[in-house]
């Protein structure tokens, strides 16, 4: 156990740990070999729908308040969830928040910045900046120029970088999962083979690595890139693990082959869905009623389903799905998913 919280001060922002279930029908359906389950980190807090970055944020929040700051400044795409569960964590604990929302996706549904994460946002009382500029994971003049006018008007930010996740705080949400694991594994009398996770900006994945690497399992996570841009997304994991593992004083070395990224599903590009990721949306909704979203979890479904068929697991092995959430974007797909 990595006992992270005798460490590092953490804010809780979440129920407690969040429920494993079986996925038995869609075990069954895609032929029984293989066990799946799904961590459900869609549904680990009463903030704004919550999702895999509150779980970073209960580490960052601290820091924030210690600095004495008193606005979230953060970036993400028009539709991101995270800056969502940013805005919605700054109005839970009484703070400002400033949300930069860049061009990151080219998908031009008419409502595409009315509805979803970019509205609820604004009603959680966020300073939403829309900019128009492509998908990069990396540190953004805009966010930056964000950061300054806060200054400049006299307030205090707390740099936030996309995905809250090339920061050095991190990495440690998701370090602090594995352990969360380890207890339920205990709890439930059995060991997962394998945990499926989707990536893009990285310290999800690399949180995972680490506390995975702790018990050897660091080459189970399967990591599915959802970015489209995989060498920056594996690079920046392996950074991030990195600097997390020293962190913490893990005593194993963390290298780039235990950074493992599928870069099969992330067609035809960032938040675009491929005919396959819906169809695995669909047969994910219509055999657990466990709803994915079109950018990120419905391609680590896709990938989970397509891996099962092609025997990546051996048989009898069991996968764990971390369900990051995301759900609300959908409402900025509605026309394709028009007839269900
Ligand atoms: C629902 C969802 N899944 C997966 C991810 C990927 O996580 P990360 O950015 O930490 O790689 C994100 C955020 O980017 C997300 O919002």
């Amino acid at each position: 156990m990595l006992n992270l919280e005798q460490k590092f001060p953490r804010y809780p922002l979440m129920f407690g740990p969040t429920p494993i279930e079986k996925l038995e029908r869609l075990s069954q359906r895609l032929g029984g070999a293989v066990e799946l389950y799904a961590k459900r980190d869609d549904c680990n807090s009463g903030l704004a729908f919550g999702g895999n970055k509150v779980r970073k944020l209960e580490y960052l929040v601290p820091d924030a308040i210690a600095q004495g700051c008193d606005t979230l400044v953060s970036i993400g795409g028009v539709q991101s969830n995270h800056t969502r569960q940013v805005a919605a964590v700054a109005a839970k604990i009484g703070m400002k928040c400033r949300l930069v929302q860049e061009a990151w996706v080219p998908f031009n549904d008419a409502v595409y910045d009315r509805v979803g994460n970019i509205m609820l946002s604004r009603i959680m009382g966020a300073h939403v900046e829309l900019v128009d500029v492509g998908f990069d994971i990396g540190i953004r003049e805009s966010w930056e120029r964000a950061l300054e006018d806060v200054k400049a008007k006299g307030g205090k930010p707390y740099a936030i970088p996309a995905g809250a996740s090339d920061h050095p705080l991190g990495g440690l949400g998701y370090a602090g999962f594995a352990d969360e694991v380890r207890a339920q594994e205990q709890e439930l009398g059995l060991k997962f083979d394998y945990i499926v996770v989707c990536s893009v900006t990285g310290s999800t994945q690399a949180g995972m690595v680490v506390g995975f690497a702790a018990d050897g399992r660091a080459r189970n996570v399967i990591g599915i890139d959802a970015s489209g841009t995989p060498e920056q997304t594996h690079a920046q994991i392996l950074r991030i693990a990195q600097n997390t593992a020293e962190k913490i004083g893990l005593d194993k070395a963390i290298t780039a082959d235990d950074v493992i990224l599928n870069e099969d599903y992330a067609y035809p590009a960032y938040g675009v869905p491929s005919d396959e990721t819906n169809d695995a949306m669909r047969l994910c909704a219509r055999m657990e009623g466990m709803m994915t979203d079109p950018v990120y979890e419905g391609k680590s479904m896709q990938g989970m389903i397509d891996l099962v068929g092609k025997g990546f697991f051996p048989k009898g092995s069991k996968v764990l799905y971390a369900h990051l959430g995301g759900v609300p974007a959908i409402n900025a797909y509605s026309y394709l998913y028009r007839n269900g």
